[in-house]
């Protein structure tokens, strides 16, 4: 019988400050010990957004006690454990360095492996904590500050097909939620009151819909909602009737692109009824698991949908991500940085800025 190792994990590269035990099983997936997850919600709410400065007060206040609890609800000691994975990036360094400095104190102390985690990795490996997916699978990760498809082929080996060339997805919905003052966080808001809204109301943009292969943009139509926003008055039907429109002007794009991605997804793998992962905290949006389910049907993949407390940053798709690296022998070094940017596939082309040919 092998080993099943087990992990702490430790999140803090936006706001949510997060720590979890997690052990291997028989399965193939993971055993959640723990998973604490404490969001700063109360603290950017009157702000609208992410201060990097409080956010990374915040991780300092409580991360000992989040460690703490995570450890003691898994009633497995720092002894028992294989080793520490934090997050490195990308994100705020000033967030990133209080999870990826306590995760190597503990690692030096406690003499076990310490593995810096990419983020976008652990979001990409979310889903096999409770299910095993094979290698190669194509991957939408839409979360606050990315939006890609990706090729993943294995732990550790990413192949980008397309990416943003301006907002990230979750970025678009907080920004629309602002506009419309629906509240933050903004995602799950516009998702709630778009339900109340006709969403043939308003005709949007679809940026770049029908070029630029399976790369986005959500910029022109960013723009669009803040320019019929001004005209309704915040009279509140309206309101909901352009949370509707974006939402559905998002689904509209992601079906097109989606279709795009998994014809490159074939023609490069040679892979049939592959698997399609849709992760990040974008992935929580029902409307578009709707989506993408019916698309799935259309040309015959298989979608997979992390858990919904998967989906957000948590600790416990970092400790399984670091898992996976260390059975890889992907051993970080302990004077490892914090990195503000960090792609997963390294050969990508930067797809921002001025003089972007599409
Ligand atoms: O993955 P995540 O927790 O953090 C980053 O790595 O960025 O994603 C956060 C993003 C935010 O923009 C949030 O508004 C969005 O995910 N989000 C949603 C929903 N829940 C969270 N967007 C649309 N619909 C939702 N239900
Ligand atoms: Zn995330």
């Amino acid at each position: 019988m092998t080993k099943k190792f087990t992990f702490l994990g430790i999140e803090t590269s936006c706001d949510e400050t997060a720590a979890a035990v997690i052990r291997e099983n028989d399965k193939g997936t993971a055993d959640i010990l723990s998973n604490i997850v404490s969001s700063q919600i109360d603290e950017h709410k009157k702000f609208g957004g992410v201060v990097p400065e409080l956010a990374a007060r915040a991780h300092l206040e409580n991360i000992e006690f989040i460690i703490d609890s995570a450890l003691s609800e898994s009633k497995i000691s720092i002894k028992q454990i294989d080793g520490v994975a934090a997050t490195a990036g990308p994100g705020l360094i000033v967030c990133l360095t209080v999870g990826l400095n306590i995760g190597k104190s503990i690692a030096t102390f406690a003499q076990k492996p310490f593995v810096g985690v990419n983020h976008l990795e652990g979001h990409a490996l979310s889903p096999g904590l409770l299910k095993k997916i094979n290698f190669p699978y194509l991957l939408l990760l839409i979360s606050g500050g990315h939006t890609q498809y990706l090729i993943v082929k294995d732990v550790n080996e990413y192949e980008q097909l397309g990416t943003t060339i301006d907002d990230a997805l979750g970025e678009a919905f907080d920004k629309t939620s602002k506009m419309l003052e629906l509240g933050y966080p903004g995602g799950p808001n516009v998702e709630k009151f778009a339900k109340l809204g006709d969403e043939n109301f308003f005709k949007l943009p679809e940026p770049i819909i029908n070029k630029a292969g399976c790369n986005l943009s959500f910029a022109g139509l960013k723009t669009a909602v803040l320019r019929e926003s001004k005209k309704i008055n915040g009279e509140e039907k309206l309101k909901y009737n352009l949370a509707a429109s974006f939402q559905k002007t998002i689904n509209k794009i992601l079906y097109k692109k989606t279709k795009v991605a998994a014809e490159m997804f074939s023609k490069k793998t040679k892979v049939k009824n592959f698997h399609f992962v849709v992760a990040g905290g974008v992935a929580a949006n029902n409307s578009i698991r709707e989506n993408i389910l019916k698309l799935s049907k259309e040309i015959g993949f298989k979608a997979i949908f992390p858990d919904i407390k998967f989906c957000g940053d948590n600790a416990a798709m970092i400790a399984w991500a670091g898992i996976q690296r260390f059975k890889k022998n992907l051993i970080s070094k302990i004077d490892m940085p914090a990195k503000s940017r960090w792609s997963l596939d390294s050969k990508a082309p930067y797809m921002k800025g001025p003089g972007l040919k599409l």
